[in-house]
């Protein structure tokens, strides 16, 4: 009977612990709790966890990858260009690293910092459906729609931005819709 508790019980403690959460938005992230200087912004679909939650604000967690070389950019995978979170150049940022990177791959580090508190989603996969509803509304009016598997992940950015301003699209969902077309890119890779 015990052993049965103890077995239902540690899944529970370990869904309660991760607090993941997704923003459908770009949020503004800072140094400190009370801090009015933005220094960095994370970007829509990407998961983080909360670690503390104060008022308007958040402490979270943010997982990915960075070049040791140019440290203020935190990717989702370890050699591609999809940016989770992007900071000032000149910010110290207190990275742990998780994980060296092998043979010029990128390594893998935690952060955490503090954002604005906004009202973050469970999983992304409603706002991922939003995006591809904006791309496939807007993107095959002048010419046929161009699929998501036409370019590579590091081409979409030039290419989205070359056309958004022929949209309707608003430019609180462009980040929204480049994380979309790079996830769904031809060469997408999830590590
Ligand atoms: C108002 C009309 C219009 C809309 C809306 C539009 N495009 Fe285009 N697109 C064009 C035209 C015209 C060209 C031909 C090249 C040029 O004018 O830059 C083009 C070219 C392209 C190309 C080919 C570029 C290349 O180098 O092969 C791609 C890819 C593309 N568009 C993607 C998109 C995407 C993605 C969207 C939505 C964000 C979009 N377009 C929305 C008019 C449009």
């Amino acid at each position: 009977m015990k052993k049965i508790f103890i077995s239902l019980l540690i899944p529970a403690i370990f869904l309660w612990a991760k607090n993941i959460a997704y923003s459908d938005e770009v949020v503004s992230l800072y140094l400190n709790k009370d801090d009015a200087k933005v220094i960095g912004k994370l970007l829509p679909t990407n998961p983080f966890e909360i670690l503390k939650d104060q008022n308007n604000k958040v402490m979270i967690r943010i997982s990915g990858y960075i070049n040791p070389k140019f440290p203020s950019v935190i990717y989702f995978n370890n050699s591609q260009r999809i940016i989770v979170a992007a900071f000032s150049k000149n910010i110290k940022l207190n990275y742990s690293q998780i994980k060296k990177g092998e043979k010029g791959k990128w390594d893998k580090v935690n952060l955490e910092i503090w954002a604005d508190k906004k009202d973050f989603s469970k999983d992304n996969r409603k706002m991922l459906n939003h995006a591809k509803e904006l791309f496939v509304n807007n993107c095959g009016i002048c010419h046929a729609l161009h699929s998501e598997k036409e370019f590579n992940v590091n081409a979409w950015p030039a290419i989205f931005k070359s056309m958004v301003n022929r949209t309707s699209i608003d430019k609180k969902d462009q980040w929204l819709v480049i994380e979309y077309l790079q996830k769904n890119a031809k060469d997408f890779k999830i590590k």
